[in-house]
């Protein structure tokens, strides 16, 4: 029997060890013979434990509840990583799994991949390569570690294979298999194309705000797609939130400009949450005309929102993969992005605005007037799950 264990931690990781679960299951059903099956086991760090944070991902996805929830839950970056390396290494010392997984750039991924190469066991990193170049992000200091120590590291797209080389990682240790959060979005299209945007915002919202008629009705673009007359928004990067004076204007900007032009859908992060309450400004994000306030919605909810937005402001990664694929307008609420793929540039619908109030009424404005524009990178095809699992078979077999 050979062993993995995937450990996982926050929401992104869960939308994508989905994918690589169902992959396993596909496998063991292959293979009748006990000597080729592979014995799975999920670990969750418990760094994100909300039950809509959580729970709520792996009910609507079908993962199986986790094998091991280590708990850790919310602290400083230290607290959160060096708990999980405590108790990762228990884990690792009972379980003895010849691969670790980790996925995405979370402090799950970091902690837990430093201690798997610690205790002997491989370690597969799964969207590994993205580089923001940025330092002062959590996630890239996530990255770079993780990628280091990692034995296969399976890229996303060719422009992540390429900072890899660069940085000297062996061709024999990388795999270009796509991008695992498009598989989510391909298996589960049918669930989202029954929900209705008016359910999912009278379901989450949190001021009893809703669209109004004429926003519930598509306009049909001189292109001929369909889009609803909102916008989006999701923000949760300290470099936006944890600041007054950065956060404060771009509120003030979205609820003068934005909402004046058409209704704002925002799922709100309990981190935002947390800081609007702090700085004061909960009351007036609650009561202004036109900002739909939500709590943090399911992901089928979220996908839903972003066939039918407008478009979208987002500081989140995933999103700006979503979008592309989907073709949503997606102003990017940062200076930089570790996935250039998704950029106007090469051919995905995001923009980087940053957080400067000039430069991202310059883009909305120019955002209204564009059309919906699918693009689909190569391996963003629904089936990269199969393609890590058979990398890590095949580098077994090597
Ligand atoms: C984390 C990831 C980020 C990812 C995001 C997705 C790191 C460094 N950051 O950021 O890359 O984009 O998840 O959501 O790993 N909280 C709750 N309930 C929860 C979880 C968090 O209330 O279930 C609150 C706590 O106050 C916590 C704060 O949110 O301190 C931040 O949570 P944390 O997991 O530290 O980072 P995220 O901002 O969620």
């Amino acid at each position: 029997m050979f062993k993995i264990i995937s450990a996982v931690g926050a929401r992104p990781n869960f939308i994508k060890i989905a994918s690589f679960m169902k992959a396993i299951r596909v496998h063991n059903e292959k293979y009748t013979d006990p000597g080729l099956k592979i014995d799975h086991i999920l670990v969750h760090t418990g760094q994100h434990y909300d039950i809509s944070m959580s729970r709520a991902f792996f009910k609507e996805l079908d993962i199986p509840n986790p094998d091991i929830n280590l708990e850790v839950g919310s602290g400083s970056h230290a607290e959160q990583i060096g708990n999980t390396m405590i108790a990762f290494e228990k884990v690792l010392r009972r379980e003895k799994p010849d691969w670790v997984v980790v996925v995405g750039d979370v402090n799950a991924t970091l902690a837990c991949s430093v201690t798997a190469k610690k205790e002997g066991a491989k370690v597969c990193h799964i969207e590994a390569g993205l580089r923001s170049g940025d330092m002062s992000m959590p996630e890239e200091i996530n990255r770079l570690v993780t990628d280091r120590l990692s034995d296969l590291l399976l890229t996303p797209d060719k422009l992540s294979s390429e900072n890899l080389r660069k940085e000297g990682v062996a061709e024999k240790n990388m795999v270009f298999v796509g991008n695992i959060m498009i598989d989510a979005l391909e298996a589960n299209r049918d669930k989202e194309a029954v929900l209705n945007v008016e359910n999912i915002c009278s379901k989450n919202s949190l001021s009893g705000k809703n669209l109004k008629a004429k926003d519930k009705s598509q306009k049909t673009t001189s292109s001929g797609s369909q889009k609803g007359n909102f916008a989006v928004l999701t923000l949760h990067r300290p470099s936006n939130v944890d600041l007054l004076e950065i956060l404060q204007p771009l509120i003030t900007f979205l609820r003068t400009e934005v909402a004046r032009d058409m209704p704002l859908i925002w799922p709100i992060h309990p981190r935002t949450e947390k800081r609007l309450k702090e700085f004061g400004l909960w009351g007036e994000v609650m009561k202004s005309q036109n900002f739909i306030l939500l709590k943090p919605i399911g992901y089928h909810e979220m996908l839903r929102l972003n066939m039918e937005a407008r478009l979208i402001f987002t500081d989140s990664g995933g999103l700006q993969e979503e979008c592309t694929v989907l073709g949503t307008p997606c102003l990017t609420l940062r200076w930089n992005t570790e996935r250039p793929v998704t950029l106007c540039e090469h051919g995905g619908t995001s923009v980087l605005v940053g957080n400067d109030v000039e430069r991202i009424r310059a883009e909305y404005k120019k955002t209204l007037t564009s059309e919906r524009k699918p693009m689909r990178p190569e391996f963003w095809d629904g089936h990269t799950a199969e393609r890590c699992l058979k990398a890590i078979l095949d580098y077994k077999n090597k």
